[in-house]
C-alpha cells in the first residue's frame, strides 16, 4: 500500500496502546472500521526511554494486514535501521530530525527503496530545523507529546507548530500529529492544517474500538 496522496483526512491508529498479545486481531478490528493506515511506534530505549518493536514484529504483522504501515522510528540511528524496516514491510518511514545525521540522504534512500519518507519534530524542536527537508518528505510528523509513551496529555503549544509546518510544505505533503489526539483535540489540529491523525489511547483504551474511530471521524467535520 502507498501513503494516500495529501488532501484527505486519515486516521492512523497507534498500536502502542493495543493488546500486544493480540496485535493482528487488534489491527483487523480497526481495519473493519474503515481505517487503512496503521501507526507502528519503534522505540530503542536510547532516543526515548522505552523499548517497543523491531523489524521482526513488523514482518509478522505485514502478513496479516494490507494497510499502510506508517513506521515511526524513535531511534538514535535511523539510517542504520531504516532499510530493515522497509524489507520487513514498512510503507512509510518517519525518523526524527533530532536523531538524523544526514536527513536528505536518508530521505533519498527511502525513496530509492520504494518507501515514502517522513521527518518528525519533538515538542521542543523548532520548525526552522525542518525548513529544508520538510518539502522533500511525503509527510511531516509534529509530536504533540514528548515521544516515548502513549496516553499522555496533548500539548497545545506543540500543536500550534502545525500552522508553520503547513506553510513550509504546502498542500501536497501530509502533516501528521501524534500524541493526545482524540475527538476533543482533533478539531484543533485539523484547523491548523493537519491531515493525518495518530491515535493510540483514544482508540485502544476503549472497549469499542470501532465506535472510538467513528467518534474521531465525526470530530473532523
Ligand atoms: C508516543 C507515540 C505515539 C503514541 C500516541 O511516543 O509516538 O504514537 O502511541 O499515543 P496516544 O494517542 O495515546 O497519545
Ligand atoms: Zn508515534
Amino acid at each position: 500500500m502507498r501513503l494516500p496522496k495529501a488532501g484527505t483526512i486519515e486516521i492512523a491508529p497507534s498500536i502502542l496502546s493495543a493488546d500486544f498479545a493480540r496485535l493482528a486481531d487488534e489491527i483487523a478490528v480497526v481495519e473493519s472500521a474503515g481505517v487503512n493506515m496503521v501507526h507502528l511506534d519503534v522505540m530503542d530505549g536510547h532516543f526515548v526511554p522505552n523499548i517497543t518493536i523491531g523489524p521482526v514484529v513488523v514482518e509478522k504483522l505485514r502478513k496479516c494486514s494490507s494497510s499502510v504501515f506508517d513506521c515511526h522510528l524513535m531511534i538514535s540511528e535511523p539510517a542504520e535501521y531504516a532499510e530493515r524496516f522497509v524489507e520487513a514491510g514498512a510503507d512509510h518511514i518517519t525518523f526524527h530530525i533530532e536523531a538524523a545525521k544526514g536527513p536528505e540522504k536518508l530521505i533519498d534512500k527511502l525513496h530509492e527503496l520504494g518507501c515514502t519518507a517522513g521527518i518528525c519534530l519533538n515538542p521542543a524542536t523548532e520548525v526552522k530545523t525542518i525548513e529544508q527537508v520538510g518539502p522533500l518528505c511525503d509527510m511531516v510528523l509534529v509530536m504533540t507529546v514528548h515521544p516515548g509513551f502513549g496516553a499522555q496529555a496533548f500539548m497545545p503549544e506543540a500543536a500550534e507548530k502545525v500552522v508553520r509546518v503547513r506553510e513550509i510544505v504546502g498542500p501536497d505533503v501530509r502533516v501528521e500529529v501524534d500524541g493526545g489526539i482524540n475527538s476533543e483535540t482533533v478539531p484543533i489540529v485539523v484547523g491548523y492544517g493537519a491531515d493525518t491523525l495518530v491515535a493510540g489511547n483514544a482508540i485502544f483504551a476503549k472497549t469499542d474500538r470501532i465506535a472510538a474511530i467513528n467518534a474521531i471521524r465525526d470530530s473532523c467535520r
